[in-house]
């Protein structure tokens, strides 16, 4: 764990334990992993414009998300199947988020149940992520346990109505665990056929009269995640969506999809302050935070880093990654001459110079 002092030393210390086929689903990408790529150029675009002489011997990361106070704008991304890469699953991820003062996003297709998180991590901050099965019931049952013990928020992932063609984990023989998942032994339970793939299970229906259905259904604030346009922003926001993750699924489904940081602008201004915009994909420096912050996000998400901690050293490895980033968030904060998230604007970035 000495060697472990940026989100990429991470990345390559975690190929060398984590099992080739479960690398090949982890780290890849759908298509020819254009997007996947994309995602981490587009921060290259950008230039950060710094303000000297600002006081800054006092500097803080924290700021809040949907009411929720966090110790820096980066939470943890929806993983699937985190059992792949440690014993201890999303129950580690839930411990070394809240070692790290931030949220967790629990994925549906978890080896956790809603109930077991809450348990290992009672103060860290919760949203649901949520995967919404043909079997209405099977969803059903699952938010309402999350709520009960705690989740504050739901977030519907709205990129997945089909699994995207990801090569990588195919060519690496990933068999899906379908074992010790609790949402999908639930629908096997009440009858549901997971013989073809998986993830076929789910709905691929989905119109955006849900957004109100789930918001009125349950009371909570409702996070859309998956879009990459103002068109569907605007949308999201007429159904009271309570904020949205302008995502791609970090590269997953639609192969030669605009990488999520180039579609953060156009997002940011149809939303106009309705609700809250975060941003995932790419995410792997404290800079791309701040230039994330400075495009419109309120907070991003991070994905496969946090997986490789977790394979590193469960809820310590964890912990370490989302660590790391804090320290870099707050470096940045302080040679941007800003004192909190919130002082980070516009005017600190330039976009659209060559990768
Ligand atoms: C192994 C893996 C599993 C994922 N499972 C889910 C999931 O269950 N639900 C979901 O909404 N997104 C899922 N995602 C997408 C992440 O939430 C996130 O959008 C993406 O990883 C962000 O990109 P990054 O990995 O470059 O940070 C998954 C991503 C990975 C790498």
């Amino acid at each position: 764990m000495d060697e472990l002092l940026t989100l990429d030393d991470a990345e390559r210390l975690a190929a060398e334990v984590v099992e080739p086929g479960a690398w090949g689903y982890i780290a890849g990408g759908a298509g020819d992993e254009r997007t996947l790529r994309w995602n981490r150029e587009a921060f290259s675009r950008c230039r950060l414009r710094y303000r000297v002489l600002v006081d800054v011997s006092e500097v803080s990361t924290e700021t809040t998300v949907l009411g929720s106070s966090v110790s820096m704008p980066v939470l943890v991304a929806p993983m699937a199947y985190q059992q792949i890469v440690h014993e201890e699953h999303e129950l580690a991820t839930a411990r070394g988020a809240a070692e790290a003062g931030t949220l967790m996003c629990l994925s549906t297709v978890a080896n956790a149940t809603p109930t077991e998180v809450a348990q290992a991590a009672p103060d860290g901050p919760r949203w649901l992520q949520l995967y919404v099965f043909r079997d209405r019931g099977v969803s059903d049952a699952v938010v309402e346990e999350a709520l009960a013990a705690g989740f504050t928020a739901l977030v519907l992932t709205a990129d997945l109505p089909v699994y995207g063609i990801r090569h990588r984990e195919t060519r690496a023989g990933f068999e899906f665990p379908e074992d010790d998942v609790p949402a999908l032994a639930a629908a096997r339970a009440r009858g549901a056929d997971t013989g073809d793939h998986t993830l076929t299970i789910l709905e691929s229906g989905l119109e955006w009269d849900y957004v109100t259905e789930l918001r009125e259904r349950w009371g909570v604030p409702v996070v859309v995640k998956g879009l990459v346009t103002a068109e569907d922003a605007r949308i999201a926001c007429e159904h009271g969506a309570g904020g949205v993750v302008v995502s791609n699924h970090g590269g997953r489904q639609l192969d030669g999809a605009i990488a999520s940081l180039e579609a953060l602008p156009e997002v940011v201004e149809a939303v106009d302050g309705r609700a809250e915009v975060y941003l995932d994909g790419g995410i792997r420096r404290g800079t791309d935070v701040v230039t994330a912050l400075a495009l419109g996000a309120r907070a991003v998400l991070v994905g496969r880093p946090v997986l490789y901690g977790l394979a590193l050293g469960g809820a310590k490895g964890v912990a370490q990654v989302l660590d790391i980033l804090r320290d870099e968030v707050e470096n940045a904060l302080a040679l941007l001459g800003c004192r909190s998230p919130d002082e980070v604007t516009r005017a600190h970035v330039v976009t659209g110079f060559p990768p």
